[in-house]
């Protein structure tokens, strides 16, 4: 029955597996901003709660939008089961040094599942996926950026009201000519 069931799609099981895995990397993603929206919130970092919330909203996006892939290729997507959502952080730098991790480990992924994709020669995988391959380069920018402010702004005195005023307004633009 499972035979049969594989002759109808051409998405192979290693690229169903790996992007099961990525959906559920995503919808990791998002739990852990949402804790990190929450613990701003409880800390009076009340523009970096609205940023992490932002956040938390695509990367439920991002595990909707290969959700769907696997699903319309006729594969089986699996509603992912989130565990390991740290709650407690060690202070407000500390949240942006995790934020910027996790988005290089997801760069990462998403960079294998692209390799496997072109040794399998499945060249829809590798297409659909490109879209993630760009996300990423504006993820990590403004992940990068929220974590330099620190440093650029300081943290003593005001330094963190003004790091927080700061945050939601961190803008990519991938054109160097600004157009
Ligand atoms: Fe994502
Ligand atoms: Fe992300």
């Amino acid at each position: 029955m499972k035979d049969l069931v594989r002759m109808r799609t051409s998405l192979k099981e290693e690229i169903e597996r790996i992007l099961n895995e990525q959906i559920k990397m995503e919808a990791h993603s998002s739990a852990i901003y949402l804790a990190m929206a929450a613990w701003c919130d409880r800390n009076g970092f009340d523009y970096s709660a609205g940023y992490f919330y932002k956040q938390s909203g695509e990367e439920r996006n991002h595990m909707l939008k290969i959700f769907k892939y696997v699903s319309d290729m006729g594969g089986h997507a699996i509603s992912p089961e989130i565990t390991n959502v740290p709650q407690e952080f060690d202070g407000f730098r500390d949240l942006f040094e995790l934020a910027l991790q996790q988005e290089i480990a997801v760069t990462n992924s998403i960079n294998r599942i692209v390799g496997t994709a072109r040794q399998l020669n499945d060249f829809q995988t590798d297409q659909f996926m490109q879209w993630f391959v760009k996300e990423q380069i504006e993820e990590e920018y403004v992940a990068r950026r929220a974590l330099e402010l620190f440093d650029v702004i300081g943290e003593e005195g005001v330094g963190r009201y003004m790091i927080d005023k700061a945050i939601p307004k961190i803008t990519y633009d991938g054109d160097a000519e600004g157009a």
